[in-house]
Protein backbone atom coordinates (compact mmCIF):
# COMPACT_ATOMS: atom_id res chain seq x y z
CA UNK A 1 0.00 0.00 0.00
CA UNK A 2 3.11 2.15 0.29
CA UNK A 3 2.89 2.59 -3.20
CA UNK A 4 -0.05 4.79 -2.84
CA UNK A 5 1.03 7.10 -0.52
CA UNK A 6 1.67 9.93 -3.26
CA UNK A 7 -2.10 10.19 -4.06
CA UNK A 8 -4.24 11.69 -1.29
CA UNK A 9 -5.84 9.22 1.51
CA UNK A 10 -9.36 11.03 0.50
CA UNK A 11 -8.79 9.82 -3.20
CA UNK A 12 -8.22 6.29 -3.01
CA UNK A 13 -10.52 6.12 -0.25
CA UNK A 14 -13.31 7.65 -2.72
CA UNK A 15 -11.69 5.69 -5.60
CA UNK A 16 -12.14 2.79 -3.37
CA UNK A 17 -16.33 3.31 -2.87
CA UNK A 18 -16.44 3.29 -6.63
CA UNK A 19 -14.81 0.45 -7.91
CA UNK A 20 -14.36 -2.88 -6.89
CA UNK A 21 -11.64 -4.46 -4.71
CA UNK A 22 -10.41 -6.84 -7.80
CA UNK A 23 -10.57 -4.01 -9.96
CA UNK A 24 -8.17 -2.14 -7.98
CA UNK A 25 -5.21 -3.61 -9.01
CA UNK A 26 -1.46 -2.82 -6.75
CA UNK A 27 -0.24 -5.89 -7.39
CA UNK A 28 3.77 -5.04 -9.29
CA UNK A 29 3.04 -8.54 -11.16
CA UNK A 30 0.11 -7.79 -12.27
CA UNK A 31 0.51 -4.20 -13.37
CA UNK A 32 4.27 -4.99 -15.14
CA UNK A 33 2.77 -6.13 -18.48
CA UNK A 34 1.10 -2.75 -18.83
CA UNK A 35 4.44 -1.01 -18.23
CA UNK A 36 6.01 -2.17 -21.71
CA UNK A 37 5.59 -1.70 -25.27
CA UNK A 38 6.13 -4.39 -27.92
CA UNK A 39 8.21 -2.57 -29.47
CA UNK A 40 10.27 -1.77 -26.85
CA UNK A 41 10.13 2.32 -27.20
CA UNK A 42 9.08 2.90 -23.42
CA UNK A 43 9.74 1.42 -19.41
CA UNK A 44 7.08 2.54 -17.78
CA UNK A 45 6.24 2.86 -14.23
CA UNK A 46 2.54 3.07 -12.24
CA UNK A 47 1.66 1.60 -8.53
CA UNK A 48 -1.78 1.29 -9.92
CA UNK A 49 -4.38 0.20 -12.61
CA UNK A 50 -8.24 0.26 -12.55
CA UNK A 51 -10.04 -1.95 -14.39
CA UNK A 52 -13.57 -0.16 -14.38
CA UNK A 53 -16.68 -3.15 -15.89
CA UNK A 54 -19.14 -0.15 -16.60
CA UNK A 55 -18.99 3.11 -18.02
CA UNK A 56 -20.65 4.73 -14.80
CA UNK A 57 -17.46 3.37 -12.59
CA UNK A 58 -14.94 5.21 -15.69
CA UNK A 59 -17.36 8.48 -15.33
CA UNK A 60 -16.80 8.28 -11.23
CA UNK A 61 -13.05 7.78 -11.82
CA UNK A 62 -12.81 10.55 -14.16
CA UNK A 63 -14.52 12.90 -12.06
CA UNK A 64 -12.62 11.96 -9.31
CA UNK A 65 -9.33 12.22 -11.47
CA UNK A 66 -10.23 15.89 -12.59
CA UNK A 67 -11.41 17.03 -8.65
CA UNK A 68 -7.73 16.16 -7.31
CA UNK A 69 -5.76 17.17 -11.20
CA UNK A 70 -4.50 13.09 -10.81
CA UNK A 71 -3.44 12.14 -14.41
CA UNK A 72 -4.55 8.80 -15.94
CA UNK A 73 -3.28 6.86 -18.86
CA UNK A 74 -5.95 4.69 -20.72
CA UNK A 75 -4.87 1.09 -21.97
CA UNK A 76 -6.88 -1.84 -23.81
CA UNK A 77 -4.70 -4.26 -25.24
CA UNK A 78 -1.29 -2.47 -25.03
CA UNK A 79 -0.64 -3.57 -28.85
CA UNK A 80 0.24 0.27 -29.92
CA UNK A 81 2.52 0.89 -31.93
CA UNK A 82 4.24 4.20 -30.43
CA UNK A 83 3.92 3.24 -26.61
CA UNK A 84 0.97 5.35 -25.84
CA UNK A 85 -0.83 3.71 -23.63
CA UNK A 86 2.57 3.56 -21.27
CA UNK A 87 2.27 5.21 -17.82
CA UNK A 88 4.74 7.50 -16.85
CA UNK A 89 4.04 7.35 -13.31
CA UNK A 90 0.42 8.00 -13.64
CA UNK A 91 -2.71 5.62 -12.68
CA UNK A 92 -3.50 2.97 -15.85
CA UNK A 93 -7.40 2.86 -16.99
CA UNK A 94 -7.49 -0.45 -18.49
CA UNK A 95 -10.45 -0.62 -20.37
CA UNK A 96 -10.50 -5.16 -20.77
CA UNK A 97 -13.04 -6.00 -18.29
CA UNK A 98 -15.68 -3.74 -20.21
CA UNK A 99 -15.91 -6.37 -22.93
CA UNK A 100 -19.46 -7.00 -23.56
CA UNK A 101 -21.76 -6.82 -26.88
CA UNK A 102 -24.57 -4.09 -26.21
CA UNK A 103 -26.30 -5.36 -29.84
CA UNK A 104 -25.99 -6.70 -33.01
CA UNK A 105 -28.93 -5.36 -35.89
CA UNK A 106 -28.21 -7.70 -38.92
CA UNK A 107 -30.54 -5.89 -40.61
CA UNK A 108 -29.25 -2.46 -39.68
CA UNK A 109 -25.75 -3.86 -40.81
CA UNK A 110 -24.83 -2.63 -36.97
CA UNK A 111 -23.20 -3.76 -34.07
CA UNK A 112 -22.76 -1.77 -30.96
CA UNK A 113 -19.93 -3.02 -28.14
CA UNK A 114 -18.00 -2.11 -25.18
CA UNK A 115 -14.65 -0.44 -25.73
CA UNK A 116 -12.52 -3.12 -24.60
CA UNK A 117 -13.91 -6.04 -26.85
CA UNK A 118 -11.36 -7.86 -28.71
CA UNK A 119 -11.11 -7.69 -32.43
CA UNK A 120 -11.31 -10.51 -33.39
CA UNK A 121 -14.59 -11.42 -31.00
CA UNK A 122 -16.13 -9.24 -33.19
CA UNK A 123 -15.01 -10.72 -36.65
CA UNK A 124 -16.79 -14.27 -34.75
CA UNK A 125 -19.54 -12.26 -33.91
CA UNK A 126 -19.89 -10.58 -37.18
CA UNK A 127 -19.65 -14.26 -39.17
CA UNK A 128 -22.22 -15.38 -37.12
CA UNK A 129 -24.80 -13.14 -37.99
CA UNK A 130 -23.81 -13.60 -41.80
CA UNK A 131 -21.92 -10.77 -41.41
CA UNK A 132 -18.71 -9.51 -41.84
CA UNK A 133 -16.45 -6.46 -40.00
CA UNK A 134 -13.43 -5.86 -41.77
CA UNK A 135 -10.45 -4.31 -39.81
CA UNK A 136 -7.93 -6.66 -39.99
CA UNK A 137 -4.41 -6.48 -38.00
CA UNK A 138 -1.83 -8.40 -37.23
CA UNK A 139 -2.87 -8.03 -33.34
CA UNK A 140 -6.60 -8.71 -33.61
CA UNK A 141 -6.21 -11.71 -30.87
CA UNK A 142 -5.33 -8.38 -28.47
CA UNK A 143 -5.78 -5.74 -29.23
CA UNK A 144 -9.52 -3.48 -28.31
CA UNK A 145 -12.30 -1.99 -30.64
CA UNK A 146 -11.22 0.93 -28.10
CA UNK A 147 -7.56 1.16 -28.78
CA UNK A 148 -8.38 0.91 -32.92
CA UNK A 149 -10.66 3.91 -32.52
CA UNK A 150 -8.42 5.54 -30.46
CA UNK A 151 -5.36 4.91 -32.98
CA UNK A 152 -7.59 5.36 -36.19
CA UNK A 153 -5.50 1.67 -36.98
CA UNK A 154 -5.72 0.63 -40.17
CA UNK A 155 -4.02 -2.49 -41.73
CA UNK A 156 -4.86 -4.95 -45.21
CA UNK A 157 -8.24 -4.11 -45.51
CA UNK A 158 -8.53 -0.05 -45.53
CA UNK A 159 -7.75 0.39 -49.48
CA UNK A 160 -11.71 -1.30 -49.52
CA UNK A 161 -13.48 -0.49 -45.87
CA UNK A 162 -11.31 2.31 -44.81
CA UNK A 163 -9.85 3.36 -41.40
CA UNK A 164 -10.83 2.29 -38.11
CA UNK A 165 -12.50 5.97 -38.73
CA UNK A 166 -14.92 4.79 -41.44
CA UNK A 167 -16.12 1.80 -39.32
CA UNK A 168 -17.81 3.96 -36.52
CA UNK A 169 -21.29 4.96 -36.76
CA UNK A 170 -21.33 6.19 -32.95
CA UNK A 171 -19.15 6.63 -30.29
CA UNK A 172 -20.13 6.66 -26.01
CA UNK A 173 -17.71 8.96 -24.66
CA UNK A 174 -16.43 9.45 -20.88
CA UNK A 175 -15.47 13.60 -20.68
CA UNK A 176 -12.47 14.25 -18.73
CA UNK A 177 -15.27 15.91 -15.91
CA UNK A 178 -16.99 12.53 -15.78
CA UNK A 179 -19.62 13.27 -17.69
CA UNK A 180 -20.84 10.73 -20.18
CA UNK A 181 -21.56 11.76 -23.87
CA UNK A 182 -23.89 8.96 -25.57
CA UNK A 183 -23.61 9.84 -29.66
CA UNK A 184 -24.39 5.82 -29.80
CA UNK A 185 -26.47 6.88 -32.88
CA UNK A 186 -27.04 4.05 -35.30
CA UNK A 187 -26.53 6.56 -38.49
CA UNK A 188 -25.09 6.58 -41.67
CA UNK A 189 -26.49 9.97 -42.21
CA UNK A 190 -26.52 12.56 -39.08
CA UNK A 191 -25.23 16.65 -40.30
CA UNK A 192 -26.11 17.85 -37.19
CA UNK A 193 -23.49 20.56 -36.67
CA UNK A 194 -19.52 19.33 -35.56
CA UNK A 195 -19.33 15.91 -35.96
CA UNK A 196 -17.58 15.39 -32.25
CA UNK A 197 -16.92 11.29 -32.69
CA UNK A 198 -14.01 12.37 -35.11
CA UNK A 199 -12.55 14.52 -32.10
CA UNK A 200 -12.20 11.26 -30.02
CA UNK A 201 -11.06 9.06 -33.21
CA UNK A 202 -7.34 9.11 -33.61
CA UNK A 203 -7.10 11.45 -30.22
CA UNK A 204 -4.83 8.64 -28.67
CA UNK A 205 -6.72 8.37 -25.54
CA UNK A 206 -5.71 12.28 -24.52
CA UNK A 207 -9.30 13.68 -24.85
CA UNK A 208 -11.60 11.19 -23.24
CA UNK A 209 -12.10 7.21 -22.52
CA UNK A 210 -14.11 5.54 -25.21
CA UNK A 211 -15.97 3.29 -23.13
CA UNK A 212 -18.21 1.87 -26.33
CA UNK A 213 -18.77 2.14 -29.73
CA UNK A 214 -21.67 1.54 -32.91
CA UNK A 215 -19.62 0.03 -36.12
CA UNK A 216 -20.67 -0.66 -39.30
CA UNK A 217 -20.96 -4.53 -40.71
CA UNK A 218 -20.61 -5.61 -44.38
CA UNK A 219 -22.41 -8.80 -46.14
CA UNK A 220 -20.38 -11.90 -44.98
CA UNK A 221 -17.18 -12.56 -47.45
CA UNK A 222 -17.26 -16.22 -48.37
CA UNK A 223 -15.13 -16.03 -50.83
CA UNK A 224 -11.31 -15.13 -50.98
CA UNK A 225 -8.81 -15.49 -53.97
CA UNK A 226 -5.47 -14.88 -52.05
CA UNK A 227 -1.91 -14.50 -54.71
CA UNK A 228 1.38 -13.76 -54.19
CA UNK A 229 3.20 -11.79 -57.50
CA UNK A 230 6.56 -10.84 -58.49
CA UNK A 231 6.47 -7.14 -59.90
CA UNK A 232 8.88 -6.30 -62.86
CA UNK A 233 10.30 -3.44 -60.85
CA UNK A 234 9.07 -1.27 -58.24
CA UNK A 235 7.58 1.26 -60.42
CA UNK A 236 5.24 -1.38 -61.60
CA UNK A 237 3.54 -1.56 -57.68
CA UNK A 238 1.64 1.52 -59.75
CA UNK A 239 0.55 0.08 -63.01
CA UNK A 240 -0.68 -3.47 -60.88
CA UNK A 241 -2.66 -1.24 -58.92
CA UNK A 242 -4.14 0.55 -61.47
CA UNK A 243 -5.29 -3.00 -63.57
CA UNK A 244 -6.24 -4.65 -60.70
CA UNK A 245 -8.25 -1.86 -59.88
CA UNK A 246 -10.34 -1.42 -63.53
CA UNK A 247 -10.02 -5.12 -63.73
CA UNK A 248 -11.16 -6.35 -60.07
CA UNK A 249 -13.29 -3.45 -59.03
CA UNK A 250 -14.49 -3.96 -55.34
CA UNK A 251 -13.72 -7.02 -55.39
CA UNK A 252 -9.68 -6.00 -54.58
CA UNK A 253 -9.28 -6.03 -50.70
CA UNK A 254 -5.97 -6.27 -50.25
CA UNK A 255 -2.80 -5.07 -51.72
CA UNK A 256 0.84 -5.69 -49.97
CA UNK A 257 4.29 -4.71 -51.37
CA UNK A 258 6.94 -7.35 -49.74
CA UNK A 259 10.55 -7.03 -50.84
CA UNK A 260 12.88 -9.88 -51.12
CA UNK A 261 14.32 -9.03 -48.41
CA UNK A 262 10.94 -9.44 -46.41
CA UNK A 263 10.54 -12.69 -47.70
CA UNK A 264 14.10 -13.72 -47.16
CA UNK A 265 13.00 -12.90 -43.44
CA UNK A 266 10.25 -14.97 -43.51
CA UNK A 267 11.27 -18.05 -44.73
CA UNK A 268 14.49 -18.06 -42.66
CA UNK A 269 12.40 -17.00 -39.18
CA UNK A 270 9.25 -18.03 -40.08
CA UNK A 271 6.92 -21.42 -39.43
CA UNK A 272 5.21 -23.16 -42.11
CA UNK A 273 5.84 -20.31 -45.04
CA UNK A 274 6.92 -22.43 -47.94
CA UNK A 275 9.13 -20.42 -50.78
CA UNK A 276 6.01 -18.74 -53.02
CA UNK A 277 7.74 -18.74 -56.42
CA UNK A 278 10.36 -21.21 -57.90
CA UNK A 279 12.46 -18.08 -58.38
CA UNK A 280 13.34 -14.55 -56.03
CA UNK A 281 12.62 -11.33 -57.38
CA UNK A 282 13.32 -8.09 -56.13
CA UNK A 283 9.80 -6.43 -55.59
CA UNK A 284 6.77 -8.91 -54.70
CA UNK A 285 3.01 -8.09 -53.35
CA UNK A 286 0.10 -10.11 -51.95
CA UNK A 287 -2.98 -9.09 -53.44
CA UNK A 288 -6.89 -10.38 -52.44
CA UNK A 289 -9.98 -10.74 -54.51
CA UNK A 290 -12.61 -10.95 -52.27
CA UNK A 291 -16.50 -11.37 -52.56
CA UNK A 292 -20.11 -12.42 -51.11
CA UNK A 293 -20.99 -15.07 -53.97
CA UNK A 294 -18.97 -17.94 -53.13
CA UNK A 295 -19.26 -19.17 -57.11
CA UNK A 296 -15.63 -18.62 -58.02
CA UNK A 297 -15.60 -15.35 -59.74
CA UNK A 298 -13.10 -13.71 -57.42
CA UNK A 299 -10.71 -16.20 -57.77
CA UNK A 300 -11.07 -16.18 -61.87
CA UNK A 301 -11.21 -13.22 -62.10
CA UNK A 302 -7.88 -12.64 -60.31
CA UNK A 303 -6.30 -15.55 -62.54
CA UNK A 304 -8.04 -13.29 -65.40
CA UNK A 305 -5.93 -9.90 -64.70
CA UNK A 306 -2.74 -11.52 -63.28
CA UNK A 307 -2.45 -13.46 -66.93
CA UNK A 308 -2.75 -9.50 -68.16
CA UNK A 309 -0.69 -8.19 -66.41
CA UNK A 310 2.00 -10.56 -67.43
CA UNK A 311 1.37 -10.32 -70.78
CA UNK A 312 1.68 -6.20 -70.56
CA UNK A 313 5.09 -6.87 -68.63
CA UNK A 314 3.94 -5.25 -65.19
CA UNK A 315 4.94 -8.40 -63.35
CA UNK A 316 7.01 -11.34 -63.85
CA UNK A 317 5.39 -14.43 -62.02
CA UNK A 318 2.48 -14.97 -60.06
CA UNK A 319 0.67 -17.97 -58.07
CA UNK A 320 -2.85 -17.80 -57.06
CA UNK A 321 -3.15 -19.77 -53.32
CA UNK A 322 -5.74 -23.08 -54.13
CA UNK A 323 -6.21 -23.87 -51.24
CA UNK A 324 -6.52 -22.02 -47.88
CA UNK A 325 -3.49 -23.59 -46.28
CA UNK A 326 -1.51 -22.24 -49.13
CA UNK A 327 -3.46 -18.67 -48.82
CA UNK A 328 -2.43 -18.99 -45.15
CA UNK A 329 1.27 -19.48 -45.96
CA UNK A 330 1.32 -16.36 -48.34
CA UNK A 331 -0.22 -14.18 -45.42
CA UNK A 332 2.32 -15.93 -43.35
CA UNK A 333 5.05 -14.01 -45.02
CA UNK A 334 3.08 -10.82 -44.53
CA UNK A 335 3.13 -11.35 -40.58
CA UNK A 336 6.67 -13.05 -40.27
CA UNK A 337 8.22 -9.99 -41.64
CA UNK A 338 6.63 -8.01 -38.60
CA UNK A 339 7.62 -10.66 -36.21
CA UNK A 340 11.36 -11.61 -37.15
CA UNK A 341 12.32 -8.17 -38.46
CA UNK A 342 14.68 -6.94 -35.36
CA UNK A 343 16.58 -10.43 -35.77
CA UNK A 344 18.16 -8.71 -38.28
CA UNK A 345 20.25 -6.62 -35.58
CA UNK A 346 17.43 -4.32 -34.72
CA UNK A 347 15.04 -2.29 -36.61
CA UNK A 348 14.28 1.74 -36.83
CA UNK A 349 10.64 1.61 -37.65
CA UNK A 350 8.73 4.55 -39.76
CA UNK A 351 4.89 4.25 -40.30
CA UNK A 352 5.02 6.71 -43.80
CA UNK A 353 2.29 7.52 -46.01
CA UNK A 354 2.44 9.03 -49.42
CA UNK A 355 0.32 9.66 -52.29
CA UNK A 356 -0.12 6.15 -53.73
CA UNK A 357 1.34 7.26 -57.76
CA UNK A 358 4.79 8.43 -55.33
CA UNK A 359 5.81 5.55 -53.23
CA UNK A 360 7.97 3.93 -55.73
CA UNK A 361 9.87 7.19 -55.80
CA UNK A 362 9.54 7.88 -52.30
CA UNK A 363 11.19 4.12 -51.19
CA UNK A 364 14.11 4.86 -54.01
CA UNK A 365 14.91 8.24 -52.22
CA UNK A 366 14.59 6.80 -48.95
CA UNK A 367 16.60 4.27 -49.86
CA UNK A 368 19.08 6.76 -50.96
CA UNK A 369 18.93 9.09 -47.64
CA UNK A 370 19.59 6.55 -45.31
CA UNK A 371 22.61 4.82 -47.35
CA UNK A 372 24.20 8.73 -47.34
CA UNK A 373 23.82 8.24 -43.05
CA UNK A 374 24.88 4.23 -42.96
CA UNK A 375 26.45 2.88 -46.56
CA UNK A 376 25.54 -0.53 -45.98
CA UNK A 377 22.24 -0.24 -43.79
CA UNK A 378 19.25 -2.72 -44.95
CA UNK A 379 15.87 -1.07 -45.55
CA UNK A 380 12.86 -3.14 -45.08
CA UNK A 381 10.11 -1.51 -47.00
CA UNK A 382 6.93 -3.54 -46.87
CA UNK A 383 2.93 -2.99 -46.00
CA UNK A 384 0.27 -1.22 -47.28
CA UNK A 385 0.87 0.53 -50.59
CA UNK A 386 -2.59 -0.07 -51.66
CA UNK A 387 -3.22 2.82 -49.71
CA UNK A 388 0.51 4.48 -49.96
CA UNK A 389 1.25 3.16 -46.14
CA UNK A 390 4.74 2.03 -46.09
CA UNK A 391 6.26 0.14 -43.40
CA UNK A 392 9.81 1.70 -44.08
CA UNK A 393 11.61 -0.10 -41.47
CA UNK A 394 15.58 -0.04 -41.31
CA UNK A 395 18.11 -2.30 -40.10
CA UNK A 396 21.77 -2.23 -39.79
CA UNK A 397 24.15 -3.83 -42.25
CA UNK A 398 25.62 -7.12 -41.14
CA UNK A 399 28.03 -7.03 -37.92
CA UNK A 400 27.08 -3.42 -37.18
CA UNK A 401 27.48 -2.08 -33.80
CA UNK A 402 23.65 -2.36 -32.00
CA UNK A 403 25.13 0.75 -29.72
CA UNK A 404 26.21 3.08 -32.79
CA UNK A 405 23.18 1.78 -35.02
CA UNK A 406 20.71 3.06 -32.46
CA UNK A 407 22.79 6.59 -32.11
CA UNK A 408 21.79 7.48 -35.27
CA UNK A 409 18.14 6.70 -34.80
CA UNK A 410 17.31 10.34 -35.29
CA UNK A 411 19.41 10.85 -38.17
CA UNK A 412 17.24 7.97 -40.30
CA UNK A 413 13.96 9.40 -38.82
CA UNK A 414 15.00 12.72 -40.19
CA UNK A 415 16.10 11.20 -43.47
CA UNK A 416 13.07 9.50 -44.34
CA UNK A 417 10.57 11.73 -42.66
CA UNK A 418 11.72 14.67 -44.73
CA UNK A 419 11.19 12.71 -48.08
CA UNK A 420 7.87 11.41 -47.02
CA UNK A 421 7.25 15.33 -46.18
CA UNK A 422 8.62 16.64 -49.47
CA UNK A 423 5.99 13.68 -51.11
CA UNK A 424 2.89 15.93 -49.20
CA UNK A 425 3.01 13.01 -47.05
CA UNK A 426 2.85 11.77 -43.38
CA UNK A 427 5.06 10.75 -40.67
CA UNK A 428 2.44 8.64 -38.61
CA UNK A 429 -0.09 6.71 -41.07
CA UNK A 430 -1.65 4.16 -39.34
CA UNK A 431 0.10 3.62 -35.72
CA UNK A 432 -0.44 7.02 -34.34
CA UNK A 433 1.80 9.69 -32.45
CA UNK A 434 2.08 8.44 -28.79
CA UNK A 435 5.55 9.40 -27.34
CA UNK A 436 7.67 8.55 -29.94
CA UNK A 437 6.73 11.21 -32.92
CA UNK A 438 6.09 14.32 -30.43
CA UNK A 439 9.13 15.76 -32.13
CA UNK A 440 8.06 15.33 -35.96
CA UNK A 441 4.50 16.43 -34.95
CA UNK A 442 6.47 19.94 -34.06
CA UNK A 443 8.74 19.47 -37.25
CA UNK A 444 6.39 18.71 -39.69
CA UNK A 445 2.61 19.53 -38.68
CA UNK A 446 2.01 23.34 -39.24
CA UNK A 447 1.56 26.00 -36.28
CA UNK A 448 -1.83 26.71 -37.42
CA UNK A 449 -2.85 22.45 -36.93
CA UNK A 450 -0.64 22.33 -33.55
CA UNK A 451 -2.66 25.46 -32.22
CA UNK A 452 -6.07 24.61 -33.49
CA UNK A 453 -4.81 21.00 -31.83
CA UNK A 454 -4.29 22.97 -28.43
CA UNK A 455 -7.23 24.72 -28.13
CA UNK A 456 -9.51 21.51 -28.75
CA UNK A 457 -7.17 19.99 -25.91
CA UNK A 458 -7.81 22.37 -23.18
CA UNK A 459 -11.12 22.98 -24.16
CA UNK A 460 -11.83 19.21 -23.40
CA UNK A 461 -9.26 18.93 -20.88
CA UNK A 462 -8.13 21.58 -18.58
CA UNK A 463 -6.98 20.20 -15.93
CA UNK A 464 -4.59 17.78 -18.28
CA UNK A 465 -5.54 14.74 -16.90
CA UNK A 466 -5.92 12.72 -19.83
CA UNK A 467 -2.54 10.71 -21.44
CA UNK A 468 -0.66 13.78 -20.36
CA UNK A 469 2.47 13.66 -22.55
CA UNK A 470 1.13 11.93 -25.56
CA UNK A 471 0.95 13.58 -29.14
CA UNK A 472 1.33 16.58 -28.00
CA UNK A 473 3.59 18.25 -25.40
CA UNK A 474 2.08 18.32 -21.77
CA UNK A 475 2.56 21.65 -20.66
CA UNK A 476 -0.36 24.58 -19.73
CA UNK A 477 -1.37 26.04 -23.08
P1 LIG B 1 -3.45 0.29 -26.74
O1 LIG B 1 -2.10 -0.04 -27.25
O2 LIG B 1 -3.79 -0.22 -25.40
O3 LIG B 1 -3.64 1.88 -26.76
C1 LIG B 1 -3.38 2.62 -27.93
C2 LIG B 1 -3.74 4.10 -27.67
O4 LIG B 1 -5.15 4.23 -27.49
C3 LIG B 1 -3.11 4.67 -26.42
O5 LIG B 1 -2.81 6.01 -26.64
C4 LIG B 1 -4.21 4.53 -25.36
O6 LIG B 1 -4.07 5.50 -24.35
C5 LIG B 1 -5.46 4.75 -26.19
N1 LIG B 1 -6.65 4.01 -25.73
C6 LIG B 1 -6.82 2.66 -25.65
N2 LIG B 1 -8.08 2.37 -25.30
C7 LIG B 1 -8.74 3.55 -25.16
C8 LIG B 1 -10.09 3.91 -24.83
N3 LIG B 1 -11.01 2.99 -24.58
N4 LIG B 1 -10.41 5.21 -24.79
C9 LIG B 1 -9.48 6.18 -25.03
N5 LIG B 1 -8.20 5.88 -25.36
C10 LIG B 1 -7.84 4.59 -25.43
N6 LIG B 1 -1.86 -0.97 -36.23
C11 LIG B 1 -2.41 -0.61 -37.41
O7 LIG B 1 -3.00 0.47 -37.52
N7 LIG B 1 -2.33 -1.44 -38.50
C12 LIG B 1 -1.72 -2.63 -38.46
O8 LIG B 1 -1.67 -3.34 -39.46
C13 LIG B 1 -1.16 -3.04 -37.21
N8 LIG B 1 -0.55 -4.24 -37.10
C14 LIG B 1 -0.03 -4.62 -35.91
C15 LIG B 1 0.58 -5.86 -35.82
C16 LIG B 1 1.12 -6.29 -34.63
C17 LIG B 1 1.75 -7.64 -34.55
C18 LIG B 1 1.08 -5.43 -33.48
C19 LIG B 1 1.64 -5.88 -32.17
C20 LIG B 1 0.49 -4.19 -33.57
C21 LIG B 1 -0.07 -3.76 -34.78
N9 LIG B 1 -0.69 -2.52 -34.91
C22 LIG B 1 -1.24 -2.15 -36.10
C23 LIG B 1 -0.70 -1.56 -33.77
C24 LIG B 1 -1.86 -1.75 -32.75
O9 LIG B 1 -2.31 -3.07 -32.70
C25 LIG B 1 -3.01 -0.79 -33.02
O10 LIG B 1 -2.56 0.53 -32.83
C26 LIG B 1 -4.25 -1.02 -32.15
O11 LIG B 1 -5.29 -0.23 -32.65
C27 LIG B 1 -4.04 -0.72 -30.67
O12 LIG B 1 -5.13 -1.25 -29.92
P2 LIG B 1 -4.95 -1.57 -28.36
O13 LIG B 1 -6.26 -1.97 -27.80
O14 LIG B 1 -3.85 -2.52 -28.15
O15 LIG B 1 -4.58 -0.13 -27.80
C1 LIG C 1 1.64 -4.21 -39.91
O1 LIG C 1 1.13 -3.67 -40.90
O2 LIG C 1 1.88 -5.42 -39.89
C2 LIG C 1 1.96 -3.37 -38.70
O3 LIG C 1 1.39 -2.11 -38.83
C3 LIG C 1 3.44 -3.30 -38.46
C4 LIG C 1 3.81 -2.62 -37.17
O4 LIG C 1 2.93 -2.40 -36.30
O5 LIG C 1 4.97 -2.28 -37.02
ZN1 LIG D 1 0.54 -1.76 -40.81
Amino acid sequence: MNSLKKFPDKFIADLKAIINPRDFVTDEEKIKPSLTDWVGYADGKSSLMLTPRNTEEVSGILKLCSNYKIPIVPQGGNTGSVAGAIPNGEIILNMTKMNSIREINPNDYTVTVDAGCILEKIHELAIESNRFFPLSIGSQGTCTIGGNISTNAGGISVLKYGNMRDLVLGLEVVLPNGEIWNGLRRLRKDNTGYALKHIFMGAEGTLGIITAACLRLFPEITEKATAFASLRNLDSCVDLLELLRTEGGDSLSSYELIPDIGLDIAITYGEEIIEPLSKRYQWNVIIEFSGTKNDGAAKLNLENTLNTAIENGIILDAIIANSLKQANSIWKIRKAIVEYQPRLGGEIKHDVAVPISNVPEFIKEANDAVRRVIPDIRPVAYGHIGDGNIHYNVCPPLEYDHVSFKEKTEEIHKAVYDIAFKFGGSFAAEHGVGVVKKNEMLRYKSETEINLMKLIKISIDPNQIMNPGKVLENKKY
